[in-house]
């Protein structure tokens, strides 16, 4: 692994802090390349290689005679990020809001766009039953000897380990926790690193559960500015944490939750180093990580610490089945107090299962099987992407997922999705109001859309009747 990045890259990465920070706007002139190569001692070439590094990523465009140019696209591509700095730290209540929007989502005969869940058919079904069935018959003590401290089945952390192989080096089995899912990975982190009253900085929008877990705990939520590209402002972070305590980071780096945005390496790089420095612990969820689109595995921000400051959450919930309810934390310096947080929550996890998952990793099914449903849910984005840009208002703006399988959608500013939500449910269609991914009550003109299922005709219908609710109440911007 490379420490320091590469000169050009360096550049590319500060042009581009400048135009997800909104400092640079659409239609704005960058600096020239003769003045960007003198003031950062570069040479011509380098500052090209990074201005073609934006190029690439669709966020400037050359015009021939005049320079470079932030591209209107970019702020298509980008429709969260209209500020650049971090609003003050808030306390959060959405829990209420969200538990109903869960619960009649959850109605037979709605159309399942609110949670972020697989269809069933996209799981191993198969091959977990006999598993299920094979373990109980050849490890007959698991029935017996549930002990209630059992939370790293050796088997299953030699195979969490395996899989961190390809990332800068192998995590040790020692800093693992296994846990019942993710959210009580997150949880347990959360309550490890902090005291009621603490601030935490949370991407923003940030998934709704990890709003959910800062209320409950009684936390503050700082919501940092996040690109629908490279994930959370590290320029943002920067800033908020200069001069005030924060105690963690809760975030989703790769494919994050509704973005879908992958956070490239260098950033990962420096918000280790940052949040190191500045003593803010790193609660870091990866379940998405395997589940990218494009390139290989992204790294989780953990193969970027020196400090054992970051705490790597995951499950299979979302690659094998939600039903499983296993998952992990690779806790760093944080492990004793974690395992201290598990034993007094929940005592230790389900050995069978811990074992069945063990022996299906082992199988080397995985990857395959992984392969396969990433393609899928990449599949199924782009046909819900389309779906929405057939039947929603005009200006609808959509993100582009580089993993994952939920939709982040803007509609014009006179919409408020929440106040529609009523109307959806008894039009047969759920979805998930924007405002109950912010503590400060932003987002309202927005939802989110899970794509985890096959984009039948059913599903098309719903789009277009949940595109025609949105357009009727948005008169300023009736389709042409
Ligand atoms: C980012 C993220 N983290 C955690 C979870 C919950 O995972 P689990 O089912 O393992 O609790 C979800 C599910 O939607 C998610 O999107």
């Amino acid at each position: 692994m490379q420490d320091e990045p590469l000169r050009y890259e360096a550049l590319a990465e500060d042009l581009t802090g400048i135009i997800v920070t909104g400092n640079l706007r659409p239609g704005e002139r960058l600096p020239s390349v003769r003045r960007l190569s003198r003031e950062r001692r570069l040479s011509v070439s380098t500052v090209l290689q990074a201005l073609h590094q934006l190029e690439d990523r669709g966020l400037v465009e050359a015009r021939p005679q005049s320079g470079y140019f932030v591209r209107h696209a970019a702020a298509r591509r980008a429709p969260p990020s209209a500020r650049s700095t971090p609003e003050a730290p808030v306390p959060v209540d959405v829990s209420q809001r969200l538990m109903r929007v869960l619960q009649s989502s959850m109605q037979p005969g709605v159309a399942p766009l609110a949670a972020a869940l697989p269809a069933a058919g996209l799981l191993p079904r198969a091959a977990l039953q006999r598993l299920y069935g094979g373990v109980l018959r050849r490890h007959p003590r698991l029935l017996e000897a549930a002990s209630h401290i059992h939370m790293d089945e050796p088997a299953l952390v030699r195979q969490l380990v395996l899989r961190s192989l390809g990332w800068a080096g192998p995590l040790a089995a020692s800093e693992f926790v296994i846990t019942n899912s993710c959210t009580e990975a997150l949880a347990l982190c959360l309550r490890a690193v902090t005291q009621p009253g603490d601030t935490v900085a949370v991407e923003s929008p940030a998934y709704y559960l990890m709003l959910q877990l800062l209320e409950c705990l009684g936390l503050k939520a700082l919501e940092i500015p996040t690109d629908p590209r490279s994930g959370m402002s590290i320029e943002a972070l920067d800033l908020a944490t200069r001069d005030s305590r924060v105690a963690a980071c809760l975030l989703v780096p790769n494919a994050s939750n509704p973005l879908g945005s992958i956070m490239p390496d260098e950033h990962k790089r420096r918000l280790a180093r940052l949040t190191a420095e500045r003593g803010v612990a790193v609660i870091e969820d990866d379940i998405y990580g395997d589940l990218h689109f494009a390139g290989e595995r992204p790294w989780p921000i953990k193969a970027f610490d020196r400090a054992g400051n970051v705490m790597l959450c995951s499950s299979f919930s979302k690659c094998l089945s939600p039903a499983l309810r296993i998952g992990f934390v690779a806790a760093g310096r944080y492990r004793a107090q974690l395992a201290l947080q598990k034993t007094i929550t929940s005592g230790g996890t389900n050995p069978i299962t811990q074992q069945v998952l063990a022996e299906y990793l082992e199988s080397g099914t995985y990857e395959r099987h992984v392969r396969g449903l990433r393609r899928t849910y990449e599949r199924q984005v782009d046909a819900m992407r389309a779906a929405v840009a057939r039947h929603f208002p005009a200006a609808t703006r959509i993100t582009e997922p580089q993993g994952g399988f939920v939709l982040w959608v803007e509609l014009p500013e006179d919409v408020d999705t929440s106040a529609l939500y009523d109307r959806a449910i008894a039009a047969g269609v759920a979805y998930v109001p924007g405002e109950l991914f912010s503590a400060s009550g932003m987002y309202r003109n927005c939802l989110r859309i899970n794509c985890g299922n096959p984009h039948t005709p059913d599903i098309e219908d719903a789009v277009r009747r949940l595109g025609g609710l949105m357009t009727g109440a948005s008169p300023a911007s009736q389709r042409n």
